[in-house]
């Protein structure tokens, strides 16, 4: 365990961030999970928080804390939310309320405390509207000195946005929060639309998971196969498949702004890699571009594998 990262996954699950969280669990000897906190994104908070617990439920992993952050984006007093995840954010799949609780702390708050407590620093993996990481950053100063590294899910650099023409979801929804985290100075990795539109799955995928007799595969299964007829992309869980490994992804050099208001364009996030149009300009993150879409499907397998392997799903 000793070489395992020590991260913190920002979520708003979401059936993406759920499969992001659950690679991340089968893989505890690279990715040391050391909270999760949520916040509103694709639906309230209130049920974002209770996803993540029922999903560490399913995985058998309650020792995981997770902490409640932001109800609502910095500038509007409600986020607009996503119908791709069904309206109990997963996709409707029969899962008990969590028995995982909720610890007391804000996730604000536990961001700053464990990233502090930890030598070196943690990688912050923000794959929901950025409100929780951003305020973290307002609020604590110092904190970017113990953040290795922003491994984060939102943008559409070089092509369309999904929520918008011009914008991506995450970035849309609190486009303020995503301009304090790009003009954060800590090095980011950018898993934008232009990546996790590659990161489709074969649709035999989700078949076989729900067809298991294993109840851990069978709920993942029907999960995916809920959120594939809506959205057919793994976004969020390119950022932990990045952390196992890095070898399935390309990435450019990019100074990344982002559009303020209230408009469709609120949250489009435009690039800059040629030094023509970086002029005066520093790249302030990796935006990634390519992924290898069936090295990632291996790994999911594997990842969801490795759980099986240490007990989860099993009848009693
Ligand atoms: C992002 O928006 C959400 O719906 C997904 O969970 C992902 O984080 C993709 O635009
Ligand atoms: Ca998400």
């Amino acid at each position: 365990m000793t070489d395992a990262v020590p991260t913190i996954i920002d979520c708003d699950p979401g059936v993406d961030d759920a499969i992001a969280i659950l690679m991340a669990l089968g893989n505890r000897s690279m990715i040391d999970l050391r909270a999760i906190t949520c916040v509103a994104g694709n639906v309230p908070l209130s049920r974002t928080s209770a996803n993540a617990r029922r999903v560490l439920d399913l995985a058998g992993c309650t020792d995981v804390p997770v902490f409640d952050g932001c109800a609502h984006p910095i500038m509007t007093p409600e986020g607009r939310t996503s119908s791709a995840h069904g309206s109990d954010g997963l996709g409707g799949v029969d899962l008990p309320e969590p028995v995982t609780t909720i610890q007391p702390e804000h996730a604000i708050d536990a961001i700053n405390r464990i990233a502090r407590d930890t030598p070196g620093g943690i990688v912050l993996c923000p794959i929901g509207p950025m409100t929780n990481v951003a305020l973290a950053l307002l609020r604590y100063p110092d904190l970017k000195e113990h953040i290795r590294q922003i491994v984060l899910m939102g943008g559409a650099c070089f092509g369309p946005g999904n929520i918008t023409p011009f914008a991506e979801f995450n970035f849309h929804v609190d486009p303020h929060a995503a301009q304090i985290v790009m003009n954060s100075g800590i090095p980011i990795m950018l898993f934008g639309l232009d990546v996790t539109r590659q990161a489709l799955l074969n649709r035999s995928f989700s078949l076989d998971l729900a067809a298991s007799d294993n109840l851990f595969y069978q709920t993942v299964g029907q999960m995916l196969g809920a959120y594939e007829s809506r959205d057919p992309c793994l976004h969020d869980p390119c950022v932990i498949a990045w952390l196992i490994d890095p070898s399935l992804f390309q990435s450019v050099a990019a100074h990344v702004e982002i559009t303020l208001g209230k408009d469709d364009a609120a949250g489009q996030s435009v690039a800059r890699t040629s030094a023509k149009h970086l002029g005066e300009r520093h790249p302030n993150c990796e935006c990634v571009t390519h992924v290898d879409a069936v090295g990632l499907e291996t790994l999911l397998k594997r990842s969801l594998e490795q759980l099986v392997q240490s007990g989860v799903g099993r009848p009693d």
